[in-house]
């Protein structure tokens, strides 16, 4: 017999899925076949955090996407949207091994900013379809810069972090090309700039805790 889930139940299954007990991943991380490097503490310590906030923002990117589910108006959007939540769950398991590997703890503001993240993806997603599929094209942009600067802060020596930054950049390059192809539409740059500072925000914080 199908099992008929509510867009609620989706959307606690699959906070259950992000941080409660990631689920298996689809493909297995970058970093799998790379010997760990010899770090110092301190290279140590800067690798951690990074990943730490890579970490909380594939938390980000999967709560967006849900909480733009949860209000699209048409099913091919609602379809999009759990297919690109789907796709940054392995992000979440890679860096989440990356964080463990390091001796290292998930961000404690995680729930708040999975909740954070699910309400501003339903204000995305309550002003339209093609504004929903632009504020993925927008987040994914911003990652990917994120992502640069980190693969160039990284110590060259943390060839795992590496390999698995390199192919969520190219990732989430994609994931934006196709929310632009979807119909996504180019937000205002006061949004932009919204996006911007609430990011900083994310990235400051958690790179401590
Ligand atoms: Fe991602
Ligand atoms: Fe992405």
């Amino acid at each position: 017999m199908d099992t008929h889930y509510s867009k609620l139940d989706l959307l606690l299954m699959e906070f259950q899925n992000s941080i409660l007990t990631p689920r298996a991943v689809k493909r297995a991380s970058p970093a799998e076949h790379i010997p760990e490097g010899s770090l110092s503490a301190e290279d140590k310590k800067l690798c951690a955090s990074l990943m730490r906030v890579n970490h909380t923002g594939e938390i980000c990117a999967q709560a967006l996407y849900l909480g733009q589910a949860f209000v699209a108006k048409n099913e091919q959007t609602r379809a999009h949207l759990f297919n690109a939540a789907d796709e940054e769950a392995d992000h979440l398991a890679w860096c989440a091994k990356r964080l463990d590997e390091l001796s290292a703890h998930p961000s404690i503001l995680n729930l708040f900013f999975f909740s954070t993240s699910v309400l501003t993806g339903m204000l995305a997603g309550l002003a339209s379809d093609k504004i929903s599929l632009g504020f993925i094209a927008e987040t994914e942009q911003q990652v990917a810069e994120h992502l640069s600067d980190h693969l160039q802060r990284l110590p060259s020596d943390d060839k795992k972090s590496h390999a698995i930054i390199s192919q969520m950049h190219m990732d989430e390059i994609k994931h934006q090309n196709d929310a632009l192809a979807a119909g996504g539409e180019t937000l205002p740059e006061y949004i932009q700039i919204l996006m911007r500072l609430s990011a900083i925000v994310m990235t400051k914080t958690t790179y401590y805790v």
